[in-house]
């Protein structure tokens, strides 16, 4: 856990700050109980599964089934979970000062506890809905009985995969547009729970680092990140971000 002055000089950044973006990554779900990516946990998804396998739009070709089932696991775990401090804590910076939050969290939970109204950007799309891989179908998925491998009955055409962005495929264009111009204009960044590794999304860092923000980072683990903070704080996020925060 950070030391005192540097919760203090997070603090001050957070509470002068004229215009507020907060960049998520899974590491802000972990106190949910959402397993991370990387990182040094052994739950860390992509330390026991393929992520060219399951998630890439090569490796649903390749077996759809398979890919499917997978993301059916993570939705019957999410259907278990509930937003944690730090979710709380993001969702009251949003409304005492309209911070706009970035995340690259598919997993809904920021959504559950945002002020009505208020943006949550997600930048690599969501888990709680399908997608047809041929037309513009989308629909809604009930994490408490995750549905099986089926064709969209809109165009019967193509099959309904996750609607999240795999390895290769570009971001959603309006959110990555609105995230680039945030990072560009916000004087504070509070940086939450991202190792920093997948291109672009953590390029908003660099980017609002580039036009002078400060930049706050609460990570578990120091990571690629802290070269762009004004405060670096290691330590889990339900415990230091409503700290930083209140
Ligand atoms: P990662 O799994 O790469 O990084 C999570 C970070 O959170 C790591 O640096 C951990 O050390 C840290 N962490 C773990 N537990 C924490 C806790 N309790 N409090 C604070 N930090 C903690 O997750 P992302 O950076 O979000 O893509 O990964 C980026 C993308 O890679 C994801 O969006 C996902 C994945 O492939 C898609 O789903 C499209």
């Amino acid at each position: 856990m950070s030391g005192e002055a540097e919760i203090e000089k997070a603090r001050r950044i957070l509470n002068g700050a004229k215009s507020l973006a907060v960049f998520t990554g899974a590491g802000v779900s972990a106190d949910s109980g959402v397993p991370t990516f990387r990182g040094s946990s052994q739950d860390a998804l992509w330390g026991k599964y393929d992520p060219q396998v399951l998630a890439s739009a090569w490796g649903f070709q390749k077996d759809p089934k398979l890919v499917y089932e997978w993301y059916s696991w993570r939705r019957s775990q999410l259907a278990r979970v509930e937003p944690n401090a730090a979710h709380l804590a993001i969702a009251r910076l949003q409304e005492r000062s309209g911070a706009v939050v970035m995340t690259q969290n598919v997993d809904g939970l920021h959504e559950r506890v945002a002020p009505a109204g208020a943006r949550v950007l997600r930048v690599h799309g969501t888990i709680l809905e399908d997608r047809c891989m041929r037309c513009a179908h989308w629909e809604k998925v009930d994490l408490n009985s995750p549905p099986n491998l089926r064709m969209c009955l809109e165009c019967g055409a193509g099959y309904l995969r996750p609607g999240v962005v795999w390895f290769g495929e570009s971001l959603p264009e309006d959110v990555w547009e609105e995230s680039q111009q945030a990072a560009r204009e916000c004087d504070a960044m509070l940086v939450v729970g991202t190792s920093g590794q997948v291109q672009p999304a953590a390029s908003l860092v660099e980017r609002a680092a580039g036009a002078r923000a400060k930049i706050v980072v609460v990570n578990l683990e120091g990571g690629l990140l802290d070269e762009y903070a004004t405060a670096a704080l290691h330590g889990r996020a339900a415990e230091v971000v409503p700290r930083i925060v209140d």
